[in-house]
């Protein structure tokens, strides 16, 4: 069965200093309820951070929505609401 959620954690430089070193930790701090509704997987920059207006690293993609400044608790509110 396919995952609900594809999370995509950018690790390119710019992502990782600016907070995606913690969003690493993602996986083992995802509540239970989402734990088998989740693929998180790693990449390299997305390319958002040089792409004017696209916010502020680091970035993150659940599906194909773009969400700046991520955070884990950011990342979990969203999928509370979807
Ligand atoms: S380093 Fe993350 S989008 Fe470029």
């Amino acid at each position: 069965m396919s995952k609900k959620f594809k999370i995509t954690i950018c690790s390119g430089t710019a992502c990782y200093v600016l907070g995606g070193a913690q969003l690493m930790m993602l996986e083992d701090l995802m509540p239970a309820e989402f734990r088998d509704q989740v693929e998180i997987v790693g990449s390299a920059c997305l390319q958002a951070c040089r792409q004017g207006g696209s916010g502020q690293p680091p970035f993150v993609k659940i599906n194909d929505y773009l969400m700046e400044s991520a955070s884990i608790a950011k990342i979990v509110d969203y999928l509370r609401k979807h």
